[in-house]
């Protein structure tokens, strides 16, 4: 067998013969605009293999300790990924208005809005269908598969009806919250959801008290100026507080009864790398939001206000996006966390250390 070449290996001979567009015969600005979308969808591709990863460490029945530094390595990954895409507008910019006016009609009505990859890649952080926002009254999926009459259309289709039978990260994330140890107590531990609801009605009773303090000196430094607001203000976080720390069913307590341990006692050994992968996570929809409204500015600055060529309203479609939260308890539970001191004391230190220590 000869030795391999640079061009074999990485089938550039197919891989560049993939730009002509509809006629073959695209103008220079027009392979310019197809190069960028191919180079987005290529990211998208290695994206959706690093989640995937990541989903299936974390849906494992057990994620032994030296495995989750795997699971931040993969969504950090996507992260870094994510961040080159949103800078790589800038070359997606420099197709002036008019020039885009120049090919446009050529490719109506299709549109991103049927990149498949995105929608795999919404489905499988956990976007759910009644959150995905609807495009000129049709729900972006259901657009998907009523191009099924072509053969593309079908196997996209099928792509998508699959995608949505796999794990999200986002339920594979609150189920391995789920088992985590909090207080030293695990889901079979005896007594266990008496400890877990105990460590979340004394934090909350903690998150109370700390608040109020804020506010008797806001009210203090700001000379009674609006006390009345400021205290009305505190309320109305609280009653957030309360009902994100202590809501109905085990389950979903324990989930909560995590994020907030993980997040307040960091330091200790085992829970750095837990740590480490709620903020990967955070980074992660972080990066997504920053895409979504890169994206949006870009089409504002070349086709304005006009219709999508996809026929959506355009930018105001694509700005209702920026709505989605696919992790809102780890957005909420910034909300509630207490300084150090403030913290109940901890029980169980031990299993929180490295097994030598
Ligand atoms: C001249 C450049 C571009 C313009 C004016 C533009 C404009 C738009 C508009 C108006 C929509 C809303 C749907 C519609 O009615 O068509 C849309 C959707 C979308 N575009 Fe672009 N776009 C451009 C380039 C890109 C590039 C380079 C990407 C690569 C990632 C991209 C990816 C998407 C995606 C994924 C959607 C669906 C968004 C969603 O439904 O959440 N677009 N685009």
């Amino acid at each position: 067998m000869p030795a391999p070449t640079y061009w074999d290996y990485l089938n550039l001979p197919k891989l560049l013969d993939c730009q002509g567009g509809l006629d073959g015969t695209p103008s220079a600005d027009e392979l310019h605009f197809i190069i960028v979308h191919q180079t987005y969808e290529l990211w998208f591709k290695l994206i959706l293999s690093q989640l995937r990863l990541a989903r299936d460490h974390l849906a494992a029945p057990r994620l032994p300790e030296e495995r989750v530094p795997f699971v931040v390595h993969h969504l950090g990954r996507v992260n870094a990924i994510l961040r080159l895409m949103v800078d790589q507008f800038v070359v997606m910019e420099t197709l002036p208005p008019q020039d885009f006016l120049d090919f446009r009609d050529k490719l109506l009505p299709s549109s991103g809005f049927q990149s498949y990859q995105l929608r795999e890649f919404e489905i499988l952080l956990g976007l759910t269908p009644e959150r995905r926002i609807k495009y000129a009254g049709t729900d972006p999926i259901e657009h998907i598969r009523s191009q099924a009459h072509s053969e593309s259309g079908r196997a996209v289709a099928a792509r998508l009806s699959a995608t949505m039978e796999e794990v999200s990260l986002r339920d594979a994330l609150l189920s391995w919250l789920v088992r985590a140890p909090i207080m030293g107590s695990t889901p079979d531990s005896p007594g266990d959801a008496e400890v877990v609801d105990q460590f979340l009605h004394d934090y909350f009773a903690r998150v109370q008290a700390d608040q109020h303090a804020t506010g008797d000196k806001l009210v203090h430094v700001l000379d009674g100026a609006d006390e009345d607001k400021i205290r009305a203000r505190i309320e109305a976080s609280l009653a957030g507080v309360r009902s994100f720390l202590l809501p109905d069913g085990v389950s979903a307590r324990r989930a909560v009864a995590a994020l907030v341990f993980i997040e307040s006692y960091r330091h200790l050994p085992l829970l750095a790398f837990p740590r480490l992968l709620l903020d990967t996570a955070v980074e992660l929809e972080e990066q997504v939001l920053l895409f979504r409204h890169r994206h949006a500015r870009m089409a504002e600055r070349t086709i304005g206000r006009r219709v999508g060529s996809g026929g959506s309203s355009g930018v105001e479609y694509l700005d209702q996006t920026l709505a989605y939260r696919v992790f809102p308890e780890l957005w909420n539970v910034r909300s509630c966390l207490l300084p150090r001191e403030k913290l109940p004391p901890l029980v169980g230190e031990a299993n929180y250390r490295f097994a030598q220590d």
